[in-house]
């Protein structure tokens, strides 16, 4: 596995997040939904970057599993505590690859009555949207790479570490 982002360098990018959301929302209360389990780290550090009264829910929604690959299938897992009607929404997402998560989740919780709805990311892989979703602020944009790290897993591990790292698959030779 190599680092392709270190500790210092997610940190430095997710308190200018925070800086410009504060601008952005001034005088608001925004309404923070974390799409667990990825998004917990970088959800937790965001809202502390945001210098404004804010609140948080969380929401689960299917993920790869053990595959690598997406199946193009998103269930709700566990919905959220709180409504949203009348809140200034926005989703915390760790990664958006080929945008069928988000574009769930946009649709989802669009339809609860929000004031306004925006998503913010730390990482998205544009190169491998298969729906067109918009993303308001993004943290990295990153090649076609599977990345694991600060929240980001690989069969459920490896979320633990602090910094991303981008994993190297090697292909098992066949048995003599
Ligand atoms: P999407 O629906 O294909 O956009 O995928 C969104 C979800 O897939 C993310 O929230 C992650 O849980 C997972 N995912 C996408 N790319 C990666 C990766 O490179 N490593 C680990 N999980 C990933």
């Amino acid at each position: 596995m190599k680092v392709l982002l270190s500790f210092d360098q997610i940190q430095a990018r997710v308190l200018e997040m925070g800086a410009q959301l504060t601008a952005d929302y001034s005088g608001r209360e925004p309404h923070l939904v974390g799409v667990l389990k990825g998004a917990c780290p970088f959800m937790t550090d965001l809202a502390q970057a945001i210098e404004l009264p804010l609140t948080l829910d969380y929401i689960a929604v299917s993920s790869y599993g053990r595959a690598t690959k997406s199946t193009g299938e998103v269930k709700l897992v566990k919905d959220l505590d709180q409504g949203l009607e009348g809140r200034d929404l926005l989703i915390v997402e760790d990664i958006v690859d080929t945008g069928l998560t988000l574009n769930y989740l946009v649709n989802l919780l669009g339809a609860r009555g929000p004031r306004s709805l925006k998503v913010v990311t730390l990482l998205s892989k544009p190169a491998r949207r298969l729906v067109s979703v918009h993303v308001d602020y993004v943290g990295f944009t990153i090649e076609d790479e599977f990345v694991v790290g600060y929240g980001i897993d690989f069969a459920q591990r490896n979320r633990n570490l602090p910094h991303i790292g981008k994993v190297r698959f090697i292909e098992e030779s066949p048995k003599e």
